[in-house]
Formats: C-alpha cells, sequence, structure tokens
C-alpha cells in the first residue's frame, strides 16, 4: 500500500536528521528514509568520537564552492550560537579546541540523540534500513520506491552526502538524481584528505613518518590561493595533518605546494649569521627550529653531512639549505582518495538551487542539502555547520 508524506527526506545523517525535526516540527508529516543500519555513523566517528559539530568563527570565508556566495543566506539564518541553543535544551557540554572549534566533552553520541529526540518531537516517521530503488516524478508528486514499499510525497530532500568514506555507507546517490532530473553537477573530488607522492622520489622521506611540525602551507594562484598555518604530519606515502588535509581542498592536479618548515625562523640567515659564534655541527644547528629527525634526515637528503660544523659551511650552500626548508616545493601526484577522505568537494550546482530553501529551481519540491550540494568547508566544524544550516532552510520551506 503506498504511504504518503508531506515531504520525504533521504539520507537521516546530519543535514537529513536537522531538516526532518525542523519540517516536522512545522506540522508537516515526514518520513525519513536511510539505508544503513546504524544511524549517522559519520557524526559518531567525527572529530575521534567527540564531534567537532561547528567553528564558533564560521564566515562564508570558511567555504569553497563555484559560487562562493551561495552558502551566506543559509549560514546567516542559522549559526553556530543556534546550534549552541539547541544543545543548552539538551544540556550537552562542549569545549572550544583549537581556532573555534568546538566538540562535545562526552561524546558525539550526544549529539545523535539531541538530533533523535528532534525528530521524535516533529512525530517524523522513521524508514530504516531502507534501500531506495528509483525515484519518479508524477504530477506535483515524488514517488519513492523502496524494499518497505512505495512512498509517495508532495517534497523530497535528498540529504544522502557525499562520497568519502564508502565502507560506512556513502554513496553517489544524490549526484544520480541529480543527473535523473537533468541538474548540473560541479565534477566530485575527494578533499580534506592526505597527499601522496610518487613512491620512487618520496624515499628519502620515508624514515620522517610519524614527524609532525607547524608549518605554512600554500598553493593556487592569486586568484584562487589557498594558505594555512597548521600542523603537517609525515606519513609512509606522503604528507598528512591539518595543514595538508586543508589544503588539499585548493590543490590542484600538478600544482606544486610551497611548505614553509620553520614559519618562525629565516633559517638561512639565522644560520649565516651563527657562523661567527655557534661551534653547533649542522644537525644540532637546524633542531633548533625543526625536529632533530627532520633535520637529520633533510641535510642527508639534501647532500650535507649532519655532523659538519656550521662554521665551516659557505654562505651559498647554507642560504640553499635555507630555501630548501622555508620555501619546500613539491608537487604531490595525488591523494589517498574517498577512503580517506573528510569530504567530498563539488556536488550538485548551486546555480540550480534556490539559495534561501535549497530548492531545485527548475523542479518545484525537490531539495538537495549538506555535503550533496557544491559547497564545502574548511577542517574544524564547518562542515556540519553548513549541513546543519542548509538542513534548517530546506526544513522551514519543505
Ligand atoms: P552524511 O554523510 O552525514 O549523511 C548522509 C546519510 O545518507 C547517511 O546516513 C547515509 O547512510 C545516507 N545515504 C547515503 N546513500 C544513501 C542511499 N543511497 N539511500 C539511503 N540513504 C543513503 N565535519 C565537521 O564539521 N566536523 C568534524 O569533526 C568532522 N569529522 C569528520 C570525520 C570523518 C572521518 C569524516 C568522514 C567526515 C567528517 N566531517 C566532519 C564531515 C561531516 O561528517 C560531513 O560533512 C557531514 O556528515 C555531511 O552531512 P550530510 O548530512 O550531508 O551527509
Amino acid at each position: 500500500m503506498t504511504q504518503h508524506y508531506d515531504v520525504a527526506v533521504i539520507g537521516a545523517g546530519a543535514a537529513g536528521m536537522m531538516c526532518a525535526s525542523v519540517a516536522g516540527q512545522r506540522g508537516r508529516r515526514v518520513v525519513l528514509i536511510d539505508h544503513a543500519t546504524r544511524l549517522a555513523e559519520k557524526i559518531r566517528i567525527s572529530g575521534g568520537g567527540r564531534c567537532n559539530f561547528t567553528n564558533i568563527d564560521a564566515t562564508p570565508q570558511n567555504f569553497l564552492s563555484q559560487n562562493p556566495h551561495f552558502c551566506k543566506s543559509a549560514l546567516s539564518r542559522y549559526t553556530p550560537q543556534d546550534f549552541l541553543a539547541l544543545m543548552k535544551r539538551y544540556r550537552i557540554a562542549y569545549h572550544e579546541k583549537h581556532k573555534g572549534q568546538l566538540f562535545c566533552d562526552d561524546s558525539a553520541e550526544d549529539i545523535i540523540g539531541m538530533l533523535k529526540a528532534e525528530c521524535t518531537l516533529g512525530n517524523v516517521t522513521w524508514r530504516m534500513p531502507c534501500k531506495v530503488q528509483a525515484i519518479g516524478k508524477s504530477g506535483e508528486r515524488f514517488r519513492i520506491d523502496t524494499d518497505h514499499g512505495e512512498i509517495t510525497a508532495d517534497s523530497l530532500v535528498i540529504a544522502t552526502g557525499g562520497l568519502s568514506i564508502p565502507k560506512i555507507g556513502a554513496t553517489d546517490f544524490a549526484f544520480r538524481l541529480a543527473q535523473q532530473f537533468e541538474l548540473k553537477i560541479v565534477a566530485p573530488r575527494a578533499a580534506l584528505v592526505p597527499l601522496t607522492f610518487d613512491a620512487k622520489g618520496w624515499q628519502p622521506f620515508v624514515p620522517l613518518a610519524g614527524v609532525s611540525l607547524p608549518v605554512e602551507v600554500e598553493t593556487g594562484t592569486k586568484k584562487a590561493r589557498g594558505w594555512f598555518r597548521e600542523d603537517l604530519l609525515f606519513t609512509h606515502r606522503g604528507l598528512s595533518g591539518p595543514a595538508i588535509l586543508q589544503i588539499s581542498s585548493y590543490w590542484q592536479d600538478g600544482a606544486p605546494l610551497t611548505i614553509n618548515l620553520a614559519p618562525e625562523t629565516d633559517i638561512a640567515e639565522a644560520l649565516i649569521e651563527g657562523k661567527a659564534t655557534s661551534k653547533k655541527n649542522l644537525g644540532n644547528q637546524l633542531a633548533q627550529w625543526l625536529p632533530s629527525r627532520l633535520a637529520d634526515e633533510w641535510l642527508l637528503a639534501n647532500g650535507f653531512r649532519p655532523d659538519a660544523r656550521v662554521a665551516d659551511m659557505q654562505d651559498k650552500q647554507l642560504r640553499q639549505l635555507g630555501a630548501s626548508l622555508n620555501s619546500w616545493a613539491i608537487v604531490p601526484n595525488g591523494s589517498e582518495g574517498y577512503r580517506k577522505a573528510e569530504v567530498t568537494l563539488g556536488g550538485v550546482d548551486t546555480r540550480e538551487l534556490s539559495q534561501q530553501t535549497m530548492m531545485v529551481n527548475k523542479v518545484p519540491g525537490l531539495y538537495f542539502v549538506g555535503e550533496a550540494v557544491d559547497v564545502t568547508g574548511w577542517l574544524g566544524g564547518y562542515n556540519f555547520q553548513w549541513a546543519w544550516a542548509s538542513g534548517v532552510a530546506a526544513g522551514q520551506a519543505a
């Protein structure tokens, strides 16, 4: 027997639960459909299990999109303060960790429980686990064929997220549906992801796996430049850590990254200055500004002996060494892909959507929210803020 609802939301993750609860609490009859057996797995694993649920300083400048203005309306109408007010009602304790990033004191489960309770307040009907087999439109209504039978709805909200971490249920459902309705898509790409390097070229850096240090990293042209000051981590296959995850969203195939491994120090100048007074060897001298393992391996990889005395070096050699550390230019050969990526860059082209409601301009009643849309936040709670804000925008309209 066909079941009819005012609103069907597909995808019970961050954006989907937020959208369903808001629509339900407006008095709309809502069904929330998800194929997963465990609810909101991405919220559960986020922030090391404590969910970096927003960033108190979030502004539209923290998001990438072909249309950087698109996110402004939803973000200004549902702010980090609004989400904090909701958490306060549920007495969920949180703390700020780093650069405005807010985490739960206890567990990400608190956020999942809160969103579930909000759905209950909105009398949301759950269909989960439930597989969606096909979507159609007859007249004004959407038809959703599922393994629980046929559902019809006046509004259909797609909140199935992006492609990252397929092993916990990510699919290309949103993009396939966008194609079915002939909507433009900005080519999706793994983002907030470790970057990899050609195995042979990376060989000298393999012994550095596990070394972490604060750096400045940049890439791109003046027009589309990414620049971050964060920690970098050497891995067996390449580079990771917050600095690299952030810059990965800006990196284009074939382009170099420029990394300053000692942003506080002009290494060449400091070494040349030290020549007159320092009795130290090169390795020890560099270890003042860099992790000593990095200092030694860097010297060997660049043809210097770590036990050579600084005083015996020519200025020209020290300048070369300083430049290699203060502006290390390196070209990744790719990324660790969706297996490791925190988000998907690109998605449903924002030109297809209303920035007020997230509704598809040419298909009344159809909405896309959350990561499925071409709006991607930096690392640090921004992606959840977008999920909440876009979910609320659609929930108030659908
Ligand atoms: P989300 O992925 O949350 O939900 C999509 C839902 O749709 C899922 O429940 C899925 O099962 C369902 N679905 C998919 N295909 C379907 C289909 N065909 N049929 C039915 N259902 C389907 N962000 C942040 O701000 N702070 C953080 O701390 C982190 N940490 C983090 C860690 C890791 C490891 C990852 C992978 C990601 C993060 N993120 C993050 C990113 C954040 O998790 C992400 O941007 C949001 O969850 C996106 O919310 P959505 O609701 O759009 O998708």
